[in-house]
C-alpha cells in the first residue's frame, strides 16, 4: 500500500487555481489505479504550518531529554511534518509562483521539514522519494524568454527538494495562467491554453507511471 504526500499552497481555490487542478488530476488518477492507497494531505493555504522558531530551529540540534518545553512542543510540530514526509512512497506539491518565488507558506514547510541529520545531510531519510511539483506561473519563464533570469521556483526547488532533501524531482509547468486575464496577454492565450492541456495531460500520465513504478 502506497502512500502520497499531496500538498497544496496556493491562496486560490479549486478551479480557480492552476497548480490545485492539475495536483488535483494527479490525485485522482493516482487513487483511481491506487485505490487501496492512502493520502496524507496538506491545504498550506487553509491551514499553514508555523513559521520556524528559535526553539524549533535549536531543538533540531539538542538532544531531546535536553529540550526545554517550548523547544520539546516547538520540535514535536516539526517532527510531525518530517514523519508525513518519511512515510509518503512519492510527494506531490502545488507550487505556484509568487514574486518570482514559491509561496511563504511552502516556504515554512520546507523549514520545519529540512533537518540536517535526518531529511538532511549525508543519508537524507526521505531520499530516492518521487515528487512531482506542479509549478504554476502567470507568465513564462522558459528558456529563452525575456524573465528567463526571474526563475526561482524551479531552481530553488531543485536545490532544496533534490539538492538537500534527496528527492527524485519531477515537475509540470503550467504557464501564462495570467492570459485570459490580461488583456496585455491577449496574444499568449493559445500558448496558454496549450500549455494547460499539456499539464493535465502530464498530470495524468506520471501518476500512472508512478503507480507502475512503485507497484514494481
Ligand atoms: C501574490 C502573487 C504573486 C504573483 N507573482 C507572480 C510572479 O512573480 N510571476 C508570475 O508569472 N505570476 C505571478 N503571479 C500569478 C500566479 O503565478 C498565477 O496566478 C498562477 O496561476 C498561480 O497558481 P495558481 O493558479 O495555482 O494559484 C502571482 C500571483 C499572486 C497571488
Amino acid at each position: 500500500m502506497a502512500t502520497l504526500l499531496h500538498i497544496d499552497s496556493s491562496v486560490f481555490h479549486g478551479e480557480a487555481s492552476s497548480s490545485r487542478s492539475v495536483t488535483a488530476a494527479f490525485r485522482k488518477t493516482w487513487e483511481e489505479r491506487h485505490p487501496e492507497g492512502a493520502v496524507i494531505y496538506r491545504d498550506l493555504a487553509a491551514n499553514p504550518v508555523p513559521h520556524i522558531t528559535a526553539d524549533a530551529w535549536s531543538a533540531g540540534y539538542a538532544a531531546p531529554t535536553e529540550h526545554t518545553p517550548e523547544q520539546s512542543a516547538a520540535f514535536a510540530a516539526r517532527v510531525k511534518l518530517i514523519e508525513e514526509l518519511e512515510q509518503a512512497d512519492a510527494v506531490l506539491i502545488g507550487a505556484p509562483m509568487y514574486n518570482f518565488s514559491i509561496p511563504s507558506t511552502l516556504k515554512a514547510w520546507l523549514d520545519s521539514v529540512l533537518l540536517l541529520g535526518r531529511t538532511a545531510g549525508e543519508t537524507p531519510s526521505a531520499q530516492g522519494a518521487p515528487v512531482v511539483v506542479v509549478a504554476s506561473r502567470g507568465g513564462s519563464y522558459a528558456p529563452g524568454t525575456p524573465r528567463e533570469g526571474y526563475e526561482f521556483v524551479q531552481n530553488y526547488l531543485e536545490a532544496v527538494l533534490t539538492g538537500t532533501l534527496g528527492l527524485d524531482l519531477d515537475f509540470i509547468v503550467p504557464e501564462l495562467t495570467m492570459a485570459p486575464r490580461n488583456p496585455a496577454m491577449s496574444e499568449l492565450v493559445p500558448l496558454y491554453e496549450a500549455s494547460r492541456k499539456r499539464a493535465f495531460e502530464d498530470a495524468i500520465t506520471k501518476a500512472k507511471e508512478l503507480v507502475e513504478r512503485l507497484a514494481a
